[in-house]
């Protein structure tokens, strides 16, 4: 991906081309830092080409400074309509355009603001976006793909931004946007070249580059000495061994203890409860849960927070063969209850709900899970928002918020006692699954039975947000890395 700088007047070489985005109607260079002449120059150009800010609108010219060859002013649409998807998708245009034109070096101006965000909100979001806009994952082609020819991202500091107050914002977008890249190259890698043992090595890794990140890999061995039942089951379909990744950031003196849990199957089939093959490859990306803590923790650790956090991503292969789990099989958990597996494809809960009680002995004050859990939860939120569920209801208001603002938004679901009953079995403490109706709160539901009882716990079904079959919002096909930027703002928040 482009670099990102600071610009500054007097580049060495004039930019390729420099991007305004911009409202219907507003002056697409009011509140970018120019001086007087600058202006002059710029509103002649302006007014020739008459840029009127339309959603979608691209209008090209030359430039009058010789900061740039070439200006390129984008339209965003209604300024009270602006949503964090359409500034996004405006940003990946501006980047695509780049591209189609061979231009290397280009700047961006960007102020506008999406309702109801605060100015600094925004700015953080449109660079942090800017930062992501040209994410491609092309480790596979051996002819890449037309990202990869950018190098240079240059930002235009704001009228009303100091070059200290832009730099900081860019040393905190340059932290995210490698969490968030890492959490989506993952997610995106298939299955045969992402192994659990291969997602275990990529957290290894990612732990080694920084300091003060423990990593402790628990193997088929020790799963068993702690009766993992749940994802020794997961696995026992598969030749691929599972694992339970631990990393653990313990600052001295923390203010709070967090566990962060993903869902890390890296390849579903759904098991002896085969899915159907339409949309199966997808399913590479339902370790995404796990991806997602992998680059949270990354960005715990590089901020140094003063919180104890612990991410544990419980992975496997979940596999139709000889050797899996049957629909009818009881097993045991490792918190001593029983399961009764009606469907081989309802897997995720069941290695989620050992990673839950093993969640106990770092005495969590706050438990928070991610996981593409339900299919369910895609049909009734669709791409838009996450499902919410948990113990707390201040918890998922907070997140909530918080998703809000930072563009990942989650959206709660009931957990009344009455689902308890969809799960009843005959034989076992629980089914594993409930029928049709109600199946992200089902899911949700089997969960909060292994949830620490004394923590804040809030799981979140991301099965809808965290991969796209296509491109949607101005995120990409594919890995979105849905979660890194609301769980960190959150964990910052915690110390205010
Ligand atoms: N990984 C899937 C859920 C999923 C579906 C994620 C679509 C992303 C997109 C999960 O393991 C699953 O198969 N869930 C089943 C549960 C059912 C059998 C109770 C589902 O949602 O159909
Ligand atoms: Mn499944
Ligand atoms: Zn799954």
């Amino acid at each position: 991906m482009a670099d990102l700088y600071q610009f500054r007047t007097a580049p060495e070489e004039p930019l390729d081309c420099v991007y305004f985005l911009h409202t219907s109607g507003r002056d697409p260079i009011a509140d970018i830092n120019f001086d007087a002449k600058e202006k002059r120059a710029l509103h002649a150009k302006i007014k020739g080409l008459a840029p009127r800010g339309e959603e979608g609108e691209l209008i090209s010219g030359e430039c009058p400074l010789d900061i740039a060859h070439r200006v390129t002013f984008i339209g965003l649409g209604e300024e009270d309509s602006l949503t964090h998807g359409k500034l996004r998708g405006a940003l990946r245009l501006a980047m695509r355009q780049a591209t189609k034109n061979r231009e290397y070096q280009i700047g961006l101006a960007v102020s506008a603001v999406v309702p109801g965000l605060t100015h600094a909100e925004s700015r953080l979001f449109a660079l942090r976006e800017a930062s992501l806009a040209d994410y491609t994952f092309d480790t596979f082609k051996s002819k890449k793909n037309e990202f990869d020819k950018i190098d240079g991202l240059h930002i235009f500091p704001l009228a009303k931004e100091s070059e200290e107050e832009l730099g900081e914002r860019l040393a905190s977008v340059r932290l995210l946007r490698t969490s968030i890249q890492l959490t989506r190259d993952l997610a995106n890698r298939p299955g045969n070249d992402l192994t659990p043992e291969g997602l275990a090595m990529a957290a290894r890794d990612m732990a080694e580059g920084l300091s003060g990140l423990r990593v402790t890999i628990l193997g088929k061995k020790e799963l068993l000495k702690e009766k993992m039942g749940g994802i020794l089951a997961v696995s026992q379909g598969s030749v691929e061994e599972p694992r339970m990744i631990v990393l653990e950031h313990r600052p001295k003196k923390p203010k709070r203890s967090v566990v962060l849990i993903g869902k890390g199957v890296t390849f579903d089939s759904g098991g002896i409860s085969l899915k159907p093959p339409k949309g199966m490859g997808d399913m590479k990306s339902d370790m995404a849960g796990g991806a997602t803590v992998i680059g949270i923790m990354r960005a715990v650790a590089e901020l140094e927070l003063p919180i104890k956090v612990v991410g544990l991503v419980p992975t496997a292969e979940n596999m139709p063969s000889g050797t899996a789990m049957r629909p009818g099989d009881i097993i045991t958990m490792s918190n001593g209850k029983t399961v009764e597996v009606t469907n081989t494809d309802a897997e995720g809960r069941l290695l989620l709900a050992d990673a839950l009680h093993y969640a106990n002995r770092f005495n969590p004050d706050i438990v928070i899970d991610f996981a593409t859990l339900t299919g369910a939860c895609v049909i009734a939120l669709g791409h838009e928002a996450a499902g919410i569920m948990g113990n707390d209801e201040d918890l998922q208001h907070t997140l909530g918020k918080i998703g809000e603002r930072v563009g990942e938004r989650v959206w709660s679901l009931p957990s009344y006692d009455e689902y308890l009953s969809y799960l009843a079995s005959d034989w076992a403490d629980f089914k594993n699954a409930g029928d049709r109706w109600g199946g992200a709160v089902t899911a949700g539901i089997f969960l909060k039975q292994f949830a620490p009882e004394k923590a804040s716990w809030a799981h979140i079904d991301i099965a809808g947000v965290a991969f796209l079959d296509k491109e949607h919002n101005g995120l990409p096909k594919g890995a979105t890395g849905f979660g890194v930027v609301l769980a960190t703002t959150y964990l910052q928040g915690l110390l205010k």
